[in-house]
């Protein structure tokens, strides 16, 4: 009989909108079967922002309350594979494994003791599952001497690569992580900024929570960026926008309430969504033409804030003609299943013992990445 090639990948990505689980045939060419996401309750939502603004080194000191929601996100993510698998009708011993990512919480690559960690407990899923798991990537990276993120350019040089064709995938999650894929140059991915994290806290915080997002862009679109260049200059001067490669962030860093501080009611909901997303849009731009200058770059968006219409216009605007926008789904994948497409390709490559290379990308020495539970 024929090996099996079906795995499936799941994570909850920054912005903590849903957890997405998707099973994908890893075969030569790879074939969604299906996809899945929950929207994360308010209140376990509250619980992941409430618990990422923490200064406390939870990875050392875990609280109660902590590791509680751990097993909370595990037991979550369980019933969404099962749902799933359910859904999809598809014998479960066919199943070769689960890569989870899980939720972060905190992502410190620069201190003495760096560590990223993320909730979701693998073992409890492979347990709620009755299916092989793989999980702790990030873990198992800056184990290597690895900043622990980004681990997607790995599996972007996979299928993305061309040797003929200058391409650049951006995926806008809370965070934007960019990798660059130019024949000739190092293969790298990097994280330029916010993606949709300071749209998205400036959005809640003018609606009180009762919208999460800027849907396609309608507020910010009707915005001024008048009075407030200077808010987004002081911005984008800070540190992080001018430090070379290789560089990863962590959400703590992107804080709307900061930005905005006793400004805020002197503008209109619209211009401050305006200029979030000006900061957004500028940051990626300002990255694509130090790192990634050629004559023809193809770039491709996938994510959550490639919906965002204006973000993306804003991005087009500002970009040289060398930049070109193409869709994704012309390279065979949906786009929002990316990031799940990674996670289960990095967890057959970690049962098949496959070592990762993301050395350029994370400074760790290729590596076997994850452990399985
Ligand atoms: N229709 C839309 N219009 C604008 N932004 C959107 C839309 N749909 C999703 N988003 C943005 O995408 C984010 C989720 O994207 P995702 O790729 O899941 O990010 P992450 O990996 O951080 O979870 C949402 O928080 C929201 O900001
Ligand atoms: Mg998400």
């Amino acid at each position: 009989m024929k090996e099996s090639n079906l795995y499936i990948g799941t994570l909850s990505g920054t912005s903590a909108d849903s957890i997405d689980a998707a099973l994908f045939d890893l075969g030569k060419k790879i074939k969604v079967i299906g996809s899945l996401s929950k929207k994360i309750p308010q209140n376990l939502k509250s619980k992941i922002i409430k618990f990422s603004n923490s200064k406390r080194n939870l990875y050392e000191r875990p609280t109660k309350e902590l590791i509680d929601l751990d097993n909370h996100f595990a037991m979550e993510t369980s019933n969404l594979i099962n749902q799933l698998i359910s859904k999809l009708k598809i014998d479960k011993n066919l199943i070769k494994a689960i890569g989870s990512h899980g939720q972060t919480i905190q992502h410190f690559p620069d201190i003495e003791n760096p560590y990223s960690l993320q909730i979701g407990c693998p073992k409890i899923i492979s347990e709620k599952t009755s299916i092989k798991t793989v999980g702790n990537f990030r873990k198992a990276n800056i184990d290597n001497g690895g900043i622990g993120a980004p681990l997607t350019p790995a599996f972007h040089k996979e299928i993305f690569f061309s040797k003929k064709v200058n391409r650049v995938i951006i995926n806008i999650g809370g965070i934007t992580n960019i990798t660059r894929l130019i024949p000739g140059k190092k293969i790298i991915g990097w994280d330029s900024g916010p993606g949709n994290c300071l749209i998205d806290q400036c959005v809640q915080e003018f609606t009180a929570k009762k919208s999460q997002f800027d849907n396609k862009g309608r507020i910010a679109e009707k915005g001024s960026l008048k009075d407030l260049t200077k808010i987004i200059d002081s911005f984008l001067s800070s540190d992080y926008f001018q430090e070379n490669l290789p560089k990863s962030q962590a959400i703590i860093n992107f804080n709307f309430k900061k930005i905005s501080r006793s400004k805020l009611k002197n503008h209109s909901f619209n211009d401050w969504a305006s200029a979030m997303t000006e900061i957004t849009a500028l940051s990626i731009v300002r990255d694509l033409e130090k790192f990634c200058k050629a004559k023809k770059v193809e770039i491709y968006f996938c994510g959550g804030g490639s919906k965002n219409n204006f973000l993306i216009k804003r991005i087009r605007d500002l970009l040289n003609e060398n930049y070109e926008i193409k869709k994704i789904n012309n390279l065979g994948i949906d786009p929002m299943l990316i990031e799940a497409c990674t996670f289960a390709w990095l967890s057959k490559k970690r049962i098949k013992k496959e070592e990762i290379n993301l050395l350029n990308s994370t400074g760790a020495k290729p590596s076997l990445l994850g452990e399985i539970f």
